[in-house]
């Protein structure tokens, strides 16, 4: 079993290239079914929710071949099955984006129920409500979401909730749906708006992302596309913050600073210095950082994906801060393993209340979940001694060479598969 062995202590300093977001990735590969002629998509993350989800989708008769690394091209005239069972994709949870991919294009589809991070209770009653009114029938049978229309009609939806899964699957299945559907209390999600540039450049008519309210005019077709999915700002982020915890000097590379303003705002806040070009930000860390408080929102709103990683700075931060989770109600599992490295954080419902200490101290811990991982691995490279660091594939799930990128940035971090590994990496770094 792989783990991350880590020696704490280097402040991170250089530059660092990110890569496409994953959670647009996803939604822009399955709604590429939606056309019979060949879609191009360039800066394509590979990593693996990225991949399983490519899987299943060659599963059904999807023709894939990879460019390169980060470019692929898909062909779906031969799609020969559309109840998709892939032994992996209910390990994801963008798998029900073929749903509304699938019913759009197919008026038909059965796919296996989602699974994804064990963050809280992840519901899918917006989507269901989303499909049905536009006159689908949907059923949970089998482990199966099945749903079946004879036509699909555009229709007028108002989300209970702001749902960036809800928003993207409906918005497919309205692209192909007869006449116009108006989205309301939509999200705005800059992989929202993504996913609505790429249905455009196949011929979709959709206005409004990135507001409140999405109205799609059905067309009978998609064609054929090129198309850049825009980079990750989660992984970013998490870079940003790693600079903060790491008392380093950090550029991100390949960003859209517009996306970041949440996260610039709370590192300018604990006491950051942040500079921004047209495509890059970078990060200084030369103070001691300061306490603040933060709530996670719907975006432009601070991302609940960044709440693990801003957790994590504030707890080596002067003085008591407050994190208030809003949108997942189970997000504060890796608070156990952060404090076996010395935090001081209690949680409290959905809010932790943390007391900033001097530093953390290596431990053996274990990722509970993408984000978390990630953000245990940030604390690991702050802390004073060795971190051993299990359940690495979570931390794979959505950052890709997460080790290597943090590596060339002076990290002392390296993948390993057994004690006799580990022992390797102390003796070189000891
Ligand atoms: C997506 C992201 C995830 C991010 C989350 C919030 C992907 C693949 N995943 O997840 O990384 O943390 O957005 O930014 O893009 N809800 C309902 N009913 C529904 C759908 C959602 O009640 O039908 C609730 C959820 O339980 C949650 C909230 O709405 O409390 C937000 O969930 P949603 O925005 O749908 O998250 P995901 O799309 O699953």
């Amino acid at each position: 079993m792989e783990q991350y062995a880590i020696k704490g202590g280097n402040p991170l300093v250089g530059e660092v290239e990110i890569g496409g977001a994953k959670n647009a990735a996803l939604p822009i590969l399955a709604a590429s079914v939606m056309t019979d002629e060949t879609v191009y998509i360039e800066n394509m993350p590979d990593v693996r929710d990225t991949n399983v989800l490519l899987k299943a989708m060659q599963n059904i008769g999807v023709m894939i071949k990879r460019r390169d690394r980060h470019s692929v091209a898909l062909n779906a005239s031969n799609v020969n099955n559309l109840v998709v069972e892939d032994e992996n994709i209910k390990k994801i949870r963008a798998s029900y984006y073929l749903i509304g991919a699938l019913l759009g294009k197919y008026k038909r589809a059965q796919v296996a129920l989602p699974g994804g991070c064990d963050i809280g209770c992840r519901a899918i009653d917006q989507h269901i409500k989303g499909f049905r009114a536009l006159g689908a029938d949907v059923r949970i049978e089998h482990g199966l979401i099945k749903t079946r229309a004879d036509r699909l009609v555009g229709s007028h939806i108002y989300m209970d909730v702001v749902s960036v899964g809800a928003t993207i699957n409906v918005m497919m299945a309205a692209t192909m749906a007869e006449g116009m559907t108006i989205i309301e209390n939509a999200a705005k999600e800059p992989h929202v708006v993504d996913l609505a540039n790429f249905l455009n450049s196949m011929g979709a008519n959709i206005k409004g992302a990135g507001t409140d309210v999405i109205r799609i005019k059905g067309v009978k077709h998609l064609h054929g596309t090129e198309y850049a999915i825009i980079p990750d700002q989660i992984e970013a982020g998490t870079f940003m913050f790693a600079a903060a915890v790491t008392k380093g000097d950090v550029t991100v590379k390949n960003v859209i600073p517009k996306h970041l303003e949440s996260i610039t705002a709370k590192l300018l806040e604990i006491g950051c210095e942040v500079e921004e070009a047209d495509d890059c930000i970078r990060v200084v860390a030369s103070k001691p950082l300061v306490h603040t408080q933060v709530k996670t929102l719907p975006y432009p709103g601070f991302p609940t994906d960044m709440q693990p990683q801003i957790t994590v700075a504030l707890g080596m931060s002067r003085g008591t801060s407050i994190v208030t989770e809003s949108i997942f109600e189970n997000r504060f599992k890796y608070v156990d393993e952060l404090t076996r490295m010395g935090a001081s954080i209690k949680v409290e419902g959905n809010t932790a209340i943390i007391d900033g200490v001097e530093k953390y101290t290596g431990a053996s811990i274990s990722a509970p979940d993408l984000r978390a991982g990630a953000a245990l691995v940030i604390a690991a490279l702050a802390a004073e001694g060795y971190t051993l660091v299990d359940e690495i594939h979570y931390i794979e799930r959505g950052y890709e060479d997460f080790h290597l990128k943090l590596q060339s940035l002076g990290a002392q971090i390296e993948m390993v598969e057994s004690e006799r590994d580990y022992s390797k990496f102390k003796l070189k770094t000891g």
